[in-house]
């Protein structure tokens, strides 16, 4: 009985530890459940040296602010831009098409939580594992000097 409730114990434990080592640092974002069948907002491609191409998706909460041209964004909105190496298709060398996955980004609204960076907090996984601290410290500063006047959000629905 003692062993069963140990077991039970280190496993209670490993469970409280799992949530923090997949949420991102600085922020504490996560990757949300089901983003693969999130409504499309746009594309877009990453010159080279990155050379990626990516797509952004987003929450319902998103998609109902972009369809009344709403901003800034309500708390609960949720962007995530997917990225992939742009390759050429071996089967027809005039396209190309995703290679490997290379980030998974997310932007989480809550206006409270995140006051100092906008209300958004940030995270970039890398095979679903975050990418460390320096990569975070970084986010901010660019969404804000670059698209202040857009809620600090690059994308435009596409036409
Ligand atoms: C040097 C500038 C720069 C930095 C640093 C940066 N981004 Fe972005 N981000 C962009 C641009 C430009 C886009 C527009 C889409 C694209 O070009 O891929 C974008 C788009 C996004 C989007 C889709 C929503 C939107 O604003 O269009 C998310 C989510 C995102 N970035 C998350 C992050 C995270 C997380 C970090 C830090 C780990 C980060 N970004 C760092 C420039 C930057």
């Amino acid at each position: 009985m003692k062993a069963i409730i140990t077991a039970l114990l280190l496993a209670a434990a490993g469970l409280a530890h799992a949530a923090p080592n997949n949420a991102s640092p600085i922020y504490g974002v996560t990757l949300p459940d089901g983003y693969r069948k999130w409504q499309f907002i746009a594309p877009a491609h990453e010159t080279p040296p990155l050379d990626e191409l990516r797509v952004v998706v987003g929450n319902p909460v998103a998609m109902a602010a972009i369809e009344k041209n709403q901003l800034p964004f309500p708390d609960g909105t949720v962007l995530v831009k997917l990225a992939w190496k742009h390759v050429q298709s071996t089967e027809s060398p005039a396209a190309y098409v995703p290679g490997a996955a290379s980030t998974v980004q997310v932007m989480v609204k809550d206006s409270k939580k995140y006051a100092s960076t906008g209300g958004w907090g940030f995270g970039r996984f890398i095979n679903g594992k975050p990418a460390d601290e320096a990569q975070h410290q970084t986010c901010w500063g660019c969404h804000q000097a670059l698209v202040k006047n857009h809620d600090f959000v690059f994308t435009r629905l596409a036409p």
